[in-house]
Protein backbone atom coordinates (compact mmCIF):
# COMPACT_ATOMS: atom_id res chain seq x y z
CA UNK A 1 0.00 0.00 0.00
CA UNK A 2 1.54 3.62 -1.07
CA UNK A 3 1.70 5.77 1.96
CA UNK A 4 -0.88 8.72 1.52
CA UNK A 5 1.38 11.10 3.18
CA UNK A 6 4.58 10.51 1.10
CA UNK A 7 4.71 13.07 -1.57
CA UNK A 8 5.43 12.18 -5.28
CA UNK A 9 8.69 12.38 -6.73
CA UNK A 10 9.34 13.81 -10.59
CA UNK A 11 7.43 16.78 -11.52
CA UNK A 12 3.89 17.74 -10.73
CA UNK A 13 1.25 17.15 -13.45
CA UNK A 14 -1.91 19.29 -13.59
CA UNK A 15 -4.26 16.88 -11.95
CA UNK A 16 -1.65 15.27 -9.96
CA UNK A 17 -3.05 16.53 -6.05
CA UNK A 18 -5.04 13.68 -5.58
CA UNK A 19 -2.79 10.85 -6.43
CA UNK A 20 0.40 9.43 -3.77
CA UNK A 21 2.46 8.14 -6.57
CA UNK A 22 3.49 9.02 -9.99
CA UNK A 23 2.75 7.04 -12.88
CA UNK A 24 5.44 4.72 -14.11
CA UNK A 25 7.51 6.28 -17.46
CA UNK A 26 5.71 3.55 -19.34
CA UNK A 27 2.37 4.94 -18.55
CA UNK A 28 3.25 8.26 -19.17
CA UNK A 29 4.62 7.29 -22.51
CA UNK A 30 1.30 5.05 -23.17
CA UNK A 31 -1.11 8.01 -22.11
CA UNK A 32 0.99 11.30 -23.52
CA UNK A 33 -0.47 12.48 -26.76
CA UNK A 34 1.92 15.83 -26.85
CA UNK A 35 3.89 14.44 -29.63
CA UNK A 36 1.00 14.28 -32.14
CA UNK A 37 -1.65 16.58 -30.58
CA UNK A 38 1.12 19.63 -30.74
CA UNK A 39 0.15 19.83 -34.57
CA UNK A 40 -2.82 21.43 -32.97
CA UNK A 41 -0.46 23.76 -31.23
CA UNK A 42 -1.85 26.89 -33.23
CA UNK A 43 -5.68 25.82 -32.66
CA UNK A 44 -5.29 25.27 -28.89
CA UNK A 45 -4.04 28.98 -28.68
CA UNK A 46 -6.78 30.52 -30.85
CA UNK A 47 -9.15 28.45 -28.58
CA UNK A 48 -7.27 29.79 -25.43
CA UNK A 49 -7.62 33.33 -26.38
CA UNK A 50 -10.92 33.29 -27.20
CA UNK A 51 -12.19 31.78 -23.99
CA UNK A 52 -9.93 34.28 -21.67
CA UNK A 53 -11.68 37.03 -23.57
CA UNK A 54 -15.05 35.43 -23.11
CA UNK A 55 -14.01 35.36 -19.10
CA UNK A 56 -12.73 38.83 -19.03
CA UNK A 57 -15.92 40.21 -20.73
CA UNK A 58 -18.13 38.36 -18.40
CA UNK A 59 -15.82 39.63 -15.21
CA UNK A 60 -14.89 36.01 -14.41
CA UNK A 61 -11.27 36.79 -14.82
CA UNK A 62 -9.83 40.39 -14.32
CA UNK A 63 -8.59 42.66 -17.26
CA UNK A 64 -4.96 42.44 -16.25
CA UNK A 65 -5.41 38.48 -16.28
CA UNK A 66 -6.44 38.47 -19.94
CA UNK A 67 -3.48 40.97 -20.96
CA UNK A 68 -1.23 38.71 -19.00
CA UNK A 69 -2.38 35.79 -21.03
CA UNK A 70 -2.13 37.64 -23.97
CA UNK A 71 0.94 38.64 -23.42
CA UNK A 72 2.03 34.93 -22.79
CA UNK A 73 0.22 33.13 -25.73
CA UNK A 74 2.08 35.86 -27.88
CA UNK A 75 5.20 34.55 -26.65
CA UNK A 76 4.45 31.06 -26.94
CA UNK A 77 3.15 31.73 -30.41
CA UNK A 78 7.02 33.03 -31.46
CA UNK A 79 8.71 29.97 -29.24
CA UNK A 80 7.09 27.30 -31.54
CA UNK A 81 7.00 29.08 -34.90
CA UNK A 82 11.02 29.58 -34.35
CA UNK A 83 10.91 26.06 -32.96
CA UNK A 84 12.49 26.62 -29.34
CA UNK A 85 9.17 25.50 -27.54
CA UNK A 86 10.07 22.65 -25.44
CA UNK A 87 7.53 19.84 -25.96
CA UNK A 88 7.95 17.92 -22.72
CA UNK A 89 5.99 14.54 -22.27
CA UNK A 90 5.86 14.98 -18.53
CA UNK A 91 3.13 17.21 -19.32
CA UNK A 92 1.11 14.75 -21.45
CA UNK A 93 -0.55 16.90 -24.15
CA UNK A 94 -0.38 20.12 -26.10
CA UNK A 95 -2.66 21.53 -24.24
CA UNK A 96 -1.10 21.09 -20.74
CA UNK A 97 2.46 22.02 -22.24
CA UNK A 98 0.79 25.02 -23.40
CA UNK A 99 -0.86 25.67 -20.04
CA UNK A 100 1.96 25.42 -18.30
CA UNK A 101 4.56 27.27 -20.20
CA UNK A 102 2.26 29.76 -20.25
CA UNK A 103 1.95 30.11 -16.07
CA UNK A 104 5.57 30.00 -15.76
CA UNK A 105 5.61 33.18 -18.29
CA UNK A 106 2.75 35.21 -16.22
CA UNK A 107 2.13 33.34 -13.36
CA UNK A 108 -1.25 33.22 -11.79
CA UNK A 109 -2.72 34.50 -15.03
CA UNK A 110 -1.48 31.99 -16.10
CA UNK A 111 -3.79 29.41 -13.70
CA UNK A 112 -7.16 31.24 -14.34
CA UNK A 113 -7.18 30.39 -17.58
CA UNK A 114 -8.89 27.21 -17.36
CA UNK A 115 -11.15 28.38 -15.66
CA UNK A 116 -14.94 27.27 -16.86
CA UNK A 117 -13.12 24.95 -19.03
CA UNK A 118 -12.24 21.47 -18.99
CA UNK A 119 -9.71 19.59 -21.65
CA UNK A 120 -12.76 17.93 -22.75
CA UNK A 121 -14.02 20.32 -24.38
CA UNK A 122 -10.68 22.07 -25.17
CA UNK A 123 -9.42 19.35 -27.11
CA UNK A 124 -13.23 19.05 -29.16
CA UNK A 125 -13.10 22.30 -29.93
CA UNK A 126 -8.87 22.48 -31.13
CA UNK A 127 -9.83 19.36 -33.04
CA UNK A 128 -13.19 21.38 -35.04
CA UNK A 129 -10.77 24.31 -35.57
CA UNK A 130 -7.76 22.13 -37.20
CA UNK A 131 -10.28 20.27 -39.37
CA UNK A 132 -11.84 23.19 -40.94
CA UNK A 133 -8.47 24.60 -42.15
CA UNK A 134 -7.89 20.88 -43.53
CA UNK A 135 -11.55 21.32 -45.30
CA UNK A 136 -10.77 24.42 -46.50
CA UNK A 137 -7.22 23.30 -47.77
CA UNK A 138 -8.81 20.49 -49.33
CA UNK A 139 -11.23 22.48 -51.28
CA UNK A 140 -9.12 24.61 -53.03
CA UNK A 141 -7.36 21.49 -53.83
CA UNK A 142 -9.99 19.88 -55.34
CA UNK A 143 -10.41 22.54 -57.48
CA UNK A 144 -7.05 23.30 -58.77
CA UNK A 145 -7.23 19.57 -59.56
CA UNK A 146 -10.80 20.17 -61.70
CA UNK A 147 -9.15 22.98 -63.15
CA UNK A 148 -6.47 20.88 -64.65
CA UNK A 149 -8.58 17.98 -65.93
CA UNK A 150 -10.65 20.68 -67.69
CA UNK A 151 -7.62 21.89 -69.58
CA UNK A 152 -6.68 18.32 -70.49
CA UNK A 153 -10.28 17.34 -71.20
CA UNK A 154 -10.78 20.69 -73.37
CA UNK A 155 -7.43 19.84 -75.53
CA UNK A 156 -9.29 16.30 -75.94
CA UNK A 157 -12.93 17.36 -76.36
CA UNK A 158 -12.86 15.10 -79.60
CA UNK A 159 -10.38 12.47 -79.19
CA UNK A 160 -11.82 9.08 -79.68
CA UNK A 161 -11.28 6.42 -77.26
CA UNK A 162 -12.74 3.04 -77.09
CA UNK A 163 -15.29 3.50 -74.48
CA UNK A 164 -15.36 0.03 -72.12
CA UNK A 165 -17.35 -2.03 -69.85
CA UNK A 166 -16.47 -4.96 -68.38
CA UNK A 167 -13.07 -3.76 -69.86
CA UNK A 168 -14.16 -4.92 -73.09
CA UNK A 169 -14.45 -2.64 -75.67
CA UNK A 170 -18.21 -1.07 -75.90
CA UNK A 171 -18.97 2.22 -77.36
CA UNK A 172 -16.35 5.17 -78.55
CA UNK A 173 -16.25 7.91 -76.07
CA UNK A 174 -14.25 10.56 -76.55
CA UNK A 175 -11.20 11.12 -73.75
CA UNK A 176 -12.44 14.72 -73.05
CA UNK A 177 -16.04 13.28 -72.30
CA UNK A 178 -14.37 10.39 -70.20
CA UNK A 179 -11.83 13.01 -67.63
CA UNK A 180 -15.24 15.16 -67.06
CA UNK A 181 -16.06 11.45 -65.15
CA UNK A 182 -13.92 12.74 -62.82
CA UNK A 183 -14.68 16.44 -62.58
CA UNK A 184 -18.30 15.18 -61.90
CA UNK A 185 -16.63 12.37 -59.41
CA UNK A 186 -14.91 15.27 -57.14
CA UNK A 187 -17.63 17.94 -57.63
CA UNK A 188 -19.57 15.45 -55.22
CA UNK A 189 -16.05 14.97 -53.21
CA UNK A 190 -16.14 19.13 -52.65
CA UNK A 191 -20.24 18.99 -51.97
CA UNK A 192 -19.66 16.33 -49.60
CA UNK A 193 -16.55 18.23 -47.51
CA UNK A 194 -18.28 21.78 -47.62
CA UNK A 195 -21.16 19.49 -46.27
CA UNK A 196 -19.06 18.37 -43.27
CA UNK A 197 -17.98 21.18 -42.73
CA UNK A 198 -21.42 22.92 -41.65
CA UNK A 199 -21.40 20.36 -38.90
CA UNK A 200 -17.49 20.57 -38.00
CA UNK A 201 -17.75 24.51 -37.47
CA UNK A 202 -19.70 24.18 -34.19
CA UNK A 203 -18.55 25.29 -31.09
CA UNK A 204 -17.79 22.46 -27.64
CA UNK A 205 -16.32 24.82 -25.49
CA UNK A 206 -18.41 26.02 -22.58
CA UNK A 207 -19.41 22.25 -22.38
CA UNK A 208 -16.16 21.75 -19.61
CA UNK A 209 -15.89 18.31 -18.42
CA UNK A 210 -19.43 17.01 -19.48
CA UNK A 211 -22.35 19.21 -17.54
CA UNK A 212 -21.46 22.39 -18.62
CA UNK A 213 -19.75 25.19 -15.81
CA UNK A 214 -21.28 27.30 -12.74
CA UNK A 215 -19.73 30.31 -14.46
CA UNK A 216 -21.87 32.82 -16.08
CA UNK A 217 -20.00 32.19 -19.25
CA UNK A 218 -21.12 33.66 -23.14
CA UNK A 219 -20.82 30.86 -25.66
CA UNK A 220 -22.51 32.56 -28.53
CA UNK A 221 -19.47 34.96 -28.31
CA UNK A 222 -16.59 32.62 -27.45
CA UNK A 223 -18.44 31.12 -31.22
CA UNK A 224 -18.46 34.01 -32.61
CA UNK A 225 -14.53 34.97 -32.35
CA UNK A 226 -13.98 31.75 -33.35
CA UNK A 227 -16.04 31.77 -36.50
CA UNK A 228 -18.39 28.44 -35.03
CA UNK A 229 -21.62 29.05 -36.86
CA UNK A 230 -23.86 27.81 -33.72
CA UNK A 231 -22.43 26.07 -30.45
CA UNK A 232 -23.20 22.83 -29.77
CA UNK A 233 -26.34 22.73 -28.22
CA UNK A 234 -25.74 19.68 -25.51
CA UNK A 235 -22.97 19.34 -23.29
CA UNK A 236 -22.54 15.08 -23.19
CA UNK A 237 -22.39 15.07 -27.27
CA UNK A 238 -20.16 18.29 -27.54
CA UNK A 239 -17.35 16.55 -25.36
CA UNK A 240 -17.60 13.04 -26.41
CA UNK A 241 -18.42 12.80 -30.13
CA UNK A 242 -16.63 12.38 -33.11
CA UNK A 243 -18.96 12.00 -35.75
CA UNK A 244 -17.57 14.73 -37.98
CA UNK A 245 -14.64 13.78 -37.65
CA UNK A 246 -15.61 10.39 -38.89
CA UNK A 247 -17.86 12.04 -41.63
CA UNK A 248 -14.44 13.47 -42.87
CA UNK A 249 -12.80 10.56 -43.31
CA UNK A 250 -15.47 8.95 -44.89
CA UNK A 251 -15.69 11.91 -47.52
CA UNK A 252 -11.88 11.45 -48.17
CA UNK A 253 -12.04 7.79 -48.82
CA UNK A 254 -14.31 8.83 -51.26
CA UNK A 255 -12.13 10.87 -52.88
CA UNK A 256 -9.13 8.80 -52.44
CA UNK A 257 -11.42 6.11 -54.13
CA UNK A 258 -11.90 8.12 -57.04
CA UNK A 259 -8.20 9.24 -57.43
CA UNK A 260 -7.69 5.47 -56.94
CA UNK A 261 -9.94 4.70 -59.72
CA UNK A 262 -8.13 7.35 -62.09
CA UNK A 263 -4.93 5.99 -61.01
CA UNK A 264 -5.98 2.39 -62.21
CA UNK A 265 -6.77 3.79 -65.58
CA UNK A 266 -3.72 5.90 -66.02
CA UNK A 267 -1.62 2.69 -64.96
CA UNK A 268 -3.67 0.65 -67.25
CA UNK A 269 -3.30 3.30 -70.28
CA UNK A 270 0.48 3.17 -69.56
CA UNK A 271 0.62 0.16 -70.16
CA UNK A 272 2.87 -0.64 -73.28
CA UNK A 273 0.06 -3.56 -73.98
CA UNK A 274 -2.43 -0.34 -73.85
CA UNK A 275 0.04 2.57 -74.60
CA UNK A 276 -3.13 5.12 -74.49
CA UNK A 277 -0.55 7.81 -72.26
CA UNK A 278 2.68 8.35 -70.99
CA UNK A 279 3.20 10.44 -68.06
CA UNK A 280 6.06 12.67 -67.64
CA UNK A 281 9.35 11.49 -66.16
CA UNK A 282 9.08 13.51 -62.91
CA UNK A 283 5.78 11.03 -61.42
CA UNK A 284 7.45 7.72 -62.54
CA UNK A 285 10.24 5.72 -61.20
CA UNK A 286 12.95 3.13 -62.94
CA UNK A 287 13.76 -0.22 -61.08
CA UNK A 288 17.06 -1.09 -60.00
CA UNK A 289 17.76 -4.03 -61.84
CA UNK A 290 15.56 -3.29 -64.87
CA UNK A 291 17.31 -0.20 -66.91
CA UNK A 292 14.14 -0.28 -69.16
CA UNK A 293 11.44 -0.04 -66.97
CA UNK A 294 9.21 3.37 -66.52
CA UNK A 295 6.84 2.79 -63.17
CA UNK A 296 3.61 4.65 -62.91
CA UNK A 297 4.69 5.38 -59.16
CA UNK A 298 2.44 8.07 -58.20
CA UNK A 299 -0.67 6.43 -59.47
CA UNK A 300 0.12 3.59 -57.78
CA UNK A 301 0.96 5.01 -54.51
CA UNK A 302 -2.70 6.74 -54.64
CA UNK A 303 -3.70 3.67 -54.91
CA UNK A 304 -2.01 2.21 -52.29
CA UNK A 305 -3.11 4.91 -49.90
CA UNK A 306 -7.10 4.45 -50.50
CA UNK A 307 -6.56 1.52 -48.66
CA UNK A 308 -5.04 3.53 -45.64
CA UNK A 309 -7.48 6.25 -45.95
CA UNK A 310 -10.25 3.51 -45.50
CA UNK A 311 -8.23 2.19 -42.28
CA UNK A 312 -8.56 5.67 -40.89
CA UNK A 313 -12.31 5.17 -41.55
CA UNK A 314 -13.12 1.96 -40.03
CA UNK A 315 -10.37 2.73 -37.16
CA UNK A 316 -12.65 5.74 -35.93
CA UNK A 317 -16.13 4.18 -36.32
CA UNK A 318 -14.75 1.09 -34.38
CA UNK A 319 -13.11 4.02 -31.72
CA UNK A 320 -16.95 5.24 -31.16
CA UNK A 321 -19.05 2.92 -31.10
CA UNK A 322 -18.64 0.82 -27.78
CA UNK A 323 -18.30 4.63 -26.14
CA UNK A 324 -20.74 5.63 -23.32
CA UNK A 325 -21.23 9.11 -22.65
CA UNK A 326 -19.88 11.19 -22.27
CA UNK A 327 -16.28 11.63 -23.05
CA UNK A 328 -13.02 8.74 -22.78
CA UNK A 329 -10.01 8.68 -23.28
CA UNK A 330 -10.60 6.13 -26.31
CA UNK A 331 -11.25 9.89 -27.80
CA UNK A 332 -7.11 10.83 -26.99
CA UNK A 333 -6.90 7.55 -30.23
CA UNK A 334 -8.81 9.86 -33.29
CA UNK A 335 -6.46 12.17 -33.76
CA UNK A 336 -3.76 9.60 -35.73
CA UNK A 337 -6.09 8.77 -38.09
CA UNK A 338 -7.74 11.97 -38.66
CA UNK A 339 -4.40 14.05 -39.50
CA UNK A 340 -3.42 11.13 -41.33
CA UNK A 341 -6.57 11.07 -43.33
CA UNK A 342 -6.30 14.90 -43.81
CA UNK A 343 -2.46 14.56 -45.18
CA UNK A 344 -3.43 11.42 -47.49
CA UNK A 345 -5.98 13.60 -48.87
CA UNK A 346 -3.76 17.00 -49.30
CA UNK A 347 -0.70 15.54 -50.41
CA UNK A 348 -2.70 13.40 -52.90
CA UNK A 349 -4.91 16.63 -54.13
CA UNK A 350 -1.44 18.39 -54.49
CA UNK A 351 0.61 15.81 -56.80
CA UNK A 352 -2.55 15.30 -58.80
CA UNK A 353 -3.41 18.73 -59.67
CA UNK A 354 0.46 18.93 -60.74
CA UNK A 355 0.21 15.63 -62.31
CA UNK A 356 -2.85 16.24 -64.22
CA UNK A 357 -1.67 19.61 -65.25
CA UNK A 358 0.02 21.67 -68.41
CA UNK A 359 2.41 24.29 -68.71
CA UNK A 360 3.10 26.67 -71.79
CA UNK A 361 6.57 25.60 -73.77
CA UNK A 362 8.97 28.63 -74.78
CA UNK A 363 7.14 28.65 -78.45
CA UNK A 364 3.43 28.90 -76.79
CA UNK A 365 2.79 24.92 -77.07
CA UNK A 366 0.99 23.41 -74.48
CA UNK A 367 2.35 20.46 -73.06
CA UNK A 368 0.53 18.31 -70.44
CA UNK A 369 2.24 16.09 -68.50
CA UNK A 370 -0.39 13.42 -69.69
CA UNK A 371 0.63 12.87 -73.02
CA UNK A 372 -2.09 11.35 -75.07
CA UNK A 373 -1.31 8.58 -77.54
CA UNK A 374 -4.61 9.53 -80.02
CA UNK A 375 -3.16 7.02 -82.62
CA UNK A 376 -3.29 4.31 -80.29
CA UNK A 377 -6.75 5.27 -79.09
CA UNK A 378 -7.64 5.10 -82.22
CA UNK A 379 -6.50 1.79 -83.13
CA UNK A 380 -8.36 0.44 -80.41
CA UNK A 381 -10.69 1.33 -81.68
CA UNK A 382 -11.10 -0.47 -85.08
CA UNK A 383 -10.91 -3.64 -82.60
CA UNK A 384 -13.86 -4.91 -80.57
CA UNK A 385 -17.01 -3.80 -83.05
CA UNK A 386 -17.15 -0.29 -80.68
CA UNK A 387 -19.93 1.20 -83.56
CA UNK A 388 -22.04 -2.23 -83.24
CA UNK A 389 -24.39 -0.28 -81.48
CA UNK A 390 -25.21 2.59 -83.39
CA UNK A 391 -25.71 -0.54 -86.12
CA UNK A 392 -28.37 -1.72 -84.50
CA UNK A 393 -30.20 2.06 -83.43
CA UNK A 394 -29.79 2.82 -87.38
CA UNK A 395 -32.22 -0.32 -88.04
CA UNK A 396 -34.44 0.78 -85.44
CA UNK A 397 -35.05 4.01 -86.76
CA UNK A 398 -35.78 2.29 -90.07
CA UNK A 399 -38.29 0.55 -87.67
CA UNK A 400 -36.91 -2.74 -86.94
CA UNK A 401 -37.50 -3.73 -83.05
CA UNK A 402 -34.98 -3.32 -81.13
CA UNK A 403 -34.71 -6.95 -80.12
CA UNK A 404 -34.62 -8.06 -83.53
CA UNK A 405 -31.94 -5.21 -84.54
CA UNK A 406 -29.78 -6.67 -81.44
CA UNK A 407 -29.65 -9.90 -83.27
CA UNK A 408 -29.06 -9.10 -86.62
CA UNK A 409 -25.95 -6.77 -85.53
CA UNK A 410 -24.79 -10.37 -83.75
CA UNK A 411 -24.78 -11.86 -86.37
CA UNK A 412 -23.29 -9.00 -88.74
CA UNK A 413 -20.33 -9.54 -86.08
CA UNK A 414 -19.64 -12.97 -86.53
CA UNK A 415 -19.19 -12.51 -89.99
CA UNK A 416 -16.46 -9.17 -89.08
CA UNK A 417 -14.45 -11.60 -86.60
CA UNK A 418 -14.34 -14.43 -88.87
CA UNK A 419 -12.88 -12.07 -91.57
CA UNK A 420 -10.72 -10.47 -88.80
CA UNK A 421 -12.03 -6.82 -89.92
CA UNK A 422 -13.74 -3.85 -88.10
CA UNK A 423 -18.15 -3.27 -89.23
CA UNK A 424 -17.16 -0.41 -91.91
CA UNK A 425 -15.14 -2.88 -93.51
CA UNK A 426 -18.11 -5.80 -94.57
CA UNK A 427 -19.45 -4.74 -97.98
CA UNK A 428 -23.30 -3.94 -98.28
CA UNK A 429 -23.95 -7.19 -99.72
CA UNK A 430 -22.17 -9.06 -97.25
CA UNK A 431 -23.85 -7.04 -94.60
CA UNK A 432 -27.45 -7.84 -96.04
CA UNK A 433 -26.19 -11.77 -96.43
CA UNK A 434 -25.61 -12.24 -92.84
CA UNK A 435 -28.55 -10.68 -91.44
CA UNK A 436 -30.98 -12.04 -93.60
CA UNK A 437 -32.15 -14.91 -91.08
CA UNK A 438 -33.83 -11.71 -89.70
CA UNK A 439 -37.03 -10.76 -90.82
CA UNK A 440 -37.34 -7.34 -91.97
CA UNK A 441 -33.82 -6.12 -91.28
CA UNK A 442 -31.92 -6.81 -95.04
CA UNK A 443 -34.54 -3.85 -96.87
CA UNK A 444 -33.41 -2.01 -94.16
CA UNK A 445 -30.21 -1.80 -95.00
CA UNK A 446 -28.59 1.43 -97.45
CA UNK A 447 -25.04 2.24 -98.58
CA UNK A 448 -25.98 5.35 -95.27
CA UNK A 449 -25.64 2.66 -92.91
CA UNK A 450 -21.39 3.28 -93.44
CA UNK A 451 -22.21 6.92 -92.07
CA UNK A 452 -23.08 5.36 -88.94
CA UNK A 453 -20.14 2.89 -88.11
CA UNK A 454 -17.66 5.70 -88.08
CA UNK A 455 -16.62 6.75 -84.77
CA UNK A 456 -16.98 10.38 -85.88
CA UNK A 457 -20.68 9.50 -86.84
CA UNK A 458 -21.34 7.34 -83.38
CA UNK A 459 -19.66 10.22 -81.05
CA UNK A 460 -21.73 13.21 -82.91
CA UNK A 461 -24.59 11.14 -82.75
CA UNK A 462 -24.94 10.97 -78.98
CA UNK A 463 -26.15 14.55 -78.95
CA UNK A 464 -27.63 15.22 -75.66
CA UNK A 465 -26.50 16.48 -71.68
CA UNK A 466 -24.43 13.89 -70.12
CA UNK A 467 -23.46 12.24 -73.77
CA UNK A 468 -20.02 11.96 -75.51
CA UNK A 469 -20.63 13.79 -78.53
CA UNK A 470 -17.73 17.11 -78.49
CA UNK A 471 -20.62 19.80 -78.90
CA UNK A 472 -21.43 18.26 -75.56
CA UNK A 473 -18.34 17.77 -73.71
CA UNK A 474 -17.78 21.45 -74.83
CA UNK A 475 -20.91 22.60 -72.87
CA UNK A 476 -20.11 20.04 -70.09
CA UNK A 477 -16.47 21.81 -69.59
CA UNK A 478 -18.10 25.15 -70.21
CA UNK A 479 -20.61 24.25 -67.69
CA UNK A 480 -17.86 23.19 -65.16
CA UNK A 481 -15.42 26.38 -65.80
CA UNK A 482 -18.76 28.58 -65.19
CA UNK A 483 -19.21 26.32 -61.85
CA UNK A 484 -15.49 27.01 -60.81
CA UNK A 485 -15.06 30.59 -61.34
N1 LIG B 1 -5.24 14.53 -24.80
C1 LIG B 1 -6.63 14.36 -24.54
C2 LIG B 1 -7.36 13.92 -25.82
O1 LIG B 1 -6.80 14.00 -26.84
C3 LIG B 1 -7.21 15.63 -24.04
C4 LIG B 1 -8.44 15.43 -23.20
C5 LIG B 1 -8.07 14.75 -21.96
N2 LIG B 1 -9.12 14.77 -21.00
C6 LIG B 1 -9.05 14.01 -19.91
N3 LIG B 1 -10.03 14.12 -19.08
N4 LIG B 1 -8.09 13.19 -19.70
O2 LIG B 1 -8.48 13.48 -25.81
Amino acid sequence: MADQSVPQDGPAKAWSGRFSEPVSDLVKRYTASVFFDNRMAAQDIRGSLAHATMLARQGIIGPSDLADIERGMAQIVGEIERGEFNWNLDDEDVHLNIEKRLTALVGDAGKRLHTGRSRNDQVATDIRLWLRDAIDTILGLIREFQLAVLELAEHHADTPLPGFTHLQVAQPVTFGHHLMAYFEMTRRDAERFADCRKRVNRLPLGSAALAGTTYPIDREYVAELLGFEEVCFNSLDAVSDRDFAIEFCAAVSLLMTHLSRLSEELILWMSPRVGFIDLADRFCTGSSIMPQKKNPDVPELVRGKTGRANGNLVSLLTLMKGQPLAYNKDNQEDKEPLFDSADTAIDTLRIYADMMGSRIEANGERVFNVRVKKEAMQAALTQGFATATDLADYLVKKGLPFRDAHEAVALAVRVADAKGCDLPQIPLDELKTAMAHVAGAVERLDADVFQVLTVEGSLASRDHIGGTAPKQVRAAIARARSRLA
